[in-house]
């Protein structure tokens, strides 16, 4: 009889502990959250109707590009989590969308992974692109590929980076003697890439000779007269769309963060944990973006064409500041939405969210023994398998991967858990932002 009592006193105990650790495991998560301002969002800027209805119109319309075959859309899909669902995009002269989308003859792959575009207005953005070449600077205003020939009238840091895709031979502009899908001469491909203010130009001289086009430019933009409106003021309209169309904060994570206790189960709990603590994962995916918007080496495999007067390889940051620290260095991406905006990093190496994550446990191992066979069978040769480009990676990769003691497959586990927690239910649903017609009368489809 009393070796009952206290067995039962037992597991009456053993219940009492495990309900307690539940709610203690809530009370250590909501002092993180408090502390590291987790749930804090600035109010976003209020545009009018009008003006993200212009920007709508130009996100999805191909008259932005040179050859007329490509929007921004293509590569930021409403359906494909704002991205394309491809380890490295595919740009001028390419067709079809997402996993079906193939190359145009005698193009090549954008050397790097189109990013997800989620709270991308979000006012704490003060960098833009895996590099960073886009950034706030206090005394200029922004630093930009385009230097001092950036148009003045920008917004935000979100409509500088819409001045970049336009001007981009590979990514929308495309090259001299290109024709439209219309048979015309391409004439933004023929000016020289050392005068995009042209290119910005002629771009303009396109749309406004769409009526359409000057009627949403005009309701967008009421107070300046036709021939003073710029690029500028397409970009903006741009940004203000992507803001209106793309910021949430509705995810299972955002809703416990906002007192749903219930909202995400245990394990994605103690993933948080975590992420937050053991794992160390946000010393870079920090704050309210989840990111530092720094740029860290984590010795990702190398992989696509290259970039810049590395190629074939892609030194990331170090091209834009020619720091051997930074090299190989690439941004610190949000991991709002990661779940659905695979392949991942900043070339798409992993098309496992699973192995993404694992890659930062054991960069050494991964970097190694770095499996290309998951690749489009294009890149797979792509993939720079000298051994010595691997060790002069990890030669210097950052401090801040180094794990004192090993994750477990549960800890893991519970880590992707709480990864998946950070998926917004509105990103599943964006079928609506499609038109069904742009202004130029160019196909949507791709
Ligand atoms: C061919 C595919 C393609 C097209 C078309 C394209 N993009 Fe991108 N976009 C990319 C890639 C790839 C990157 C990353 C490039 C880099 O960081 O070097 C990117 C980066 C961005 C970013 C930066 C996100 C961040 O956090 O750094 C934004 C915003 C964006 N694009 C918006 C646009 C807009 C707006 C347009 C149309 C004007 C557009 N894109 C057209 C592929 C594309
Ligand atoms: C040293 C800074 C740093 C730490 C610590 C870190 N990350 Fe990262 N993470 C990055 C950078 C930088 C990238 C992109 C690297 C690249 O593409 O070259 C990245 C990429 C990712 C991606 C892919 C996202 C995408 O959109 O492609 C995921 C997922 C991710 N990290 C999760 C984690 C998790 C989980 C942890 C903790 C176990 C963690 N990270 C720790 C810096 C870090």
């Amino acid at each position: 009889m009393k070796k009952t009592i206290s067995l039962f006193s037992l597991i009456g105990a053993a219940i009492l502990l495990l309900a307690f650790t539940g709610k203690e495991l809530d009370n250590i998560l909501r002092d993180i959250i408090q502390q590291n301002g987790l749930n804090q969002h600035a109010p976003l800027p209020e545009y009018s109707a009008a003006k993200v209805e212009l920007g709508r119109m130009l996100f999805f319309d191909k008259i932005l590009s040179g050859n007329k075959d490509i929007s921004c859309a293509t590569c930021h899909h409403p359906a494909l989590g704002s991205a394309d669902a491809l380890p490295l995009a595919i740009g001028v002269g390419g067709q079809g969308l997402g996993t079906a989308r193939q190359m145009g003859k005698g193009r090549e792959r954008i050397p790097r992974n189109s990013p997800d575009i989620f709270n991308r207005g979000a006012k704490e953005w003060h960098t833009m692109f895996w590099d960073n070449r886009v950034s706030v600077d206090i005394m200029s205003g922004y630093e930009s590929p385009a230097d001092e020939k950036l148009i003045d009238g920008l917004e935000n840091i979100l409509a500088v980076q819409a001045m970049f895709p336009v001007t981009s031979r590979d990514e929308m502009r495309g090259e001299i003697g290109d024709r439209t899908v219309r048979g015309e001469i391409n004439e933004l491909a023929l000016i020289s890439n050392a005068m995009p203010q042209v290119v910005w130009h002629r771009l303009m001289l396109r749309l406004k000779q769409i009526p359409e086009y000057v009627e949403l430019f005009e309701a967008a933009y009421p107070e300046l007269a036709v021939q003073d409106l710029g690029f500028q003021h397409a970009a903006n309209a741009i940004a203000a769309f992507e803001t209106a169309a793309f910021t949430f904060h509705d995810s299972p994570w955002d809703l416990y963060m906002d007192g749903m206790t219930n909202a995400i189960d245990a394990s994605a709990k103690r993933g948080a944990l975590l992420f937050y603590g053991k794992a160390n994962c946000s010393s870079c995916h920090s704050g309210n973006l989840m990111s530092d918007q720094k740029a860290h080496n984590i010795g990702v495999p190398q992989l696509g064409p290259g970039k810049g007067t590395a190629e074939p390889l892609d030194v990331g940051r170090y091209l834009e500041t020619g720091d051997q620290g930074d090299a190989f260095a690439f941004r610190t991406p949000s991991l709002k939405n990661t779940a659905i905006t695979g392949p991942w990093m900043h070339n798409g190496a992993y098309n496992s969210l699973e192995e993404a994550v694992r890659h930062h446990l054991d960069p050494r191992q991964y970097l190694r023994q770095y499996d290309a066979s998951t690749l489009p069978i294009e890149l797979r040769e792509t993939f720079q398998d000298d051994a010595a480009v691997a060790e002069r990676m990890l030669g210097q990769i950052d401090p801040a991967l180094g794990l004192e003691s090993p994750l477990s497959d549960r800890e893991v586990g519970d880590i992707l858990s709480f990864l998946y927690a950070l998926t917004d239910k509105s990103a599943l649903e964006l079928g609506h932002l499609v038109p069904t017609a742009v202004p130029s009368g160019l196909p949507i489809k791709d």
